[in-house]
């Protein structure tokens, strides 16, 4: 069956079968010996070859609050759309999720990496997720802490990567509102409402990023990389505007973003894959382009910035080749 429906990169691949899962209790008559890949809406996932295995797609559906006085607990289905449920949120007074609107995808994608947005990580928000555990197959729950998040990470790509269908995620939502308007772009706002920072994130976002449903795309495309203080402080000597965030007391992350078009690889073409004009971070399938292409462009991305500014640039998008995930690294110099 082909995948270019199932992954908004839509490269040419297939799949044995898809399933949708509209209740998770469908989840317990799966033959989990096959190969399997766990999907969304498939906006961080790449099909880079055709996959020997079966994919399940979380199609589930719902939202309960309830009030507990002082704040909202929200159970959400894990195959809801997230900009749906950001609005849903914003339109009912509950508070904390206005950055991150317009992040592509579904509610059960958003703990596995993190998503984060102009100053928001969604772990902040969430307080516990519900799965299904393939090898007891019983349902289980995780705190917030046992997630383990961390910048686009968490235990769903480590020790429970496999081994977990993410089928509700809960979450903590204040009755007050408070802006976070730490990320620069958005500090010019006064005292806006919530639907006001929703709106400023929409327009910031829609003018730097591509809309997948136009121009095919899977967001950032690389992870902002975390270096150690000495090499960001090496670098800053010889480009003294390079964007710096703090990450501890000895690391710093970079922006691959600005990396990459420093490089001059805004525009760069390699088949039918375009490093996009607006936002370098974001790779484009601009024109059929085929599974080749794309894994060309990575590496060629990755060794440039490596021997440009020896750091390593790290996929942030899963990319599922013929036997499941897979990594592509710079070549070791
Ligand atoms: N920059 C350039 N040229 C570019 C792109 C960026 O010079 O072509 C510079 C910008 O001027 C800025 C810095 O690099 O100084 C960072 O750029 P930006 O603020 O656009 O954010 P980013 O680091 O590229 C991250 C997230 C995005 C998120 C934005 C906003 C990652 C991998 N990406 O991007 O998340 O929307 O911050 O908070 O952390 C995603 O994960 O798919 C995603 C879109």
């Amino acid at each position: 069956i082909s995948l270019q429906h199932y992954h908004t990169f839509a490269l040419p691949a297939c799949a044995n079968s898809v399933t949708r899962i509209e209740h998770p209790e469908e989840l317990e008559s799966i033959d989990w010996h096959t190969p399997y890949i766990i999907l969304g809406e498939g906006s961080n996932t790449i099909f880079v070859d055709d996959f020997e295995g079966h994919i399940i797609q979380m199609a589930n559906r719902g939202i309960t609050v309830t009030d507990t006085g002082t704040s909202y607990v929200i159970q959400v289905a894990a195959g809801e759309n997230w900009h749906d449920f950001v609005c849903h949120c914003v339109e009912k007074g509950m508070y904390g999720l206005e950055n991150l609107a317009l992040i592509p995808g579904t509610v059960g994608a958003a703990p596995v990496q993190n998503i984060g947005a102009y100053g928001v990580e969604v772990k902040d928000l969430i307080s516990r997720v519900v799965g299904f555990d393939v090898e007891t197959g019983e349902q289980q729950v995780l705190s917030n802490k046992e997630c383990e998040f961390a910048y686009r990470d968490s235990i769903f790509k480590h020790a429970l990567f496999g081994k977990f269908v993410i089928t509700m995620v809960e979450f903590e939502l204040s009755k007050e509102w408070q802006a976070n308007l730490s990320y620069g772009p958005l500090r010019s706002l006064q005292a806006p409402t919530a639907q006001q920072v929703m709106d400023e994130v929409v327009a910031i976002r829609s003018s730097k990023l591509p809309d997948p449903n136009i121009q095919p795309n899977s967001g950032s495309f690389f992870k902002n990389p975390i270096v150690l203080k000495e090499q960001a402080h090496a670098l800053l000597s010889n480009y003294p505007k390079m964007p710096t965030y703090p990450v501890s007391d000895t690391h710093i992350k970079l922006a691959a973003g600005w990396l990459i078009d420093q490089a001059n690889l805004k525009g760069f073409k390699i088949g039918g894959v375009e490093v996009s004009n607006k936002q370098a971070l974001v790779l484009i399938n601009a024109e059929n382009a085929v599974n080749n292409d794309l894994i060309a462009m990575i590496k060629h991305i990755q060794n440039v910035i490596m021997a440009k500014f020896d750091v390593a640039l790290e996929h942030e998008v899963r990319l599922i080749a013929k036997s499941g995930e897979t990594k592509i690294e710079a070549d070791k110099c």
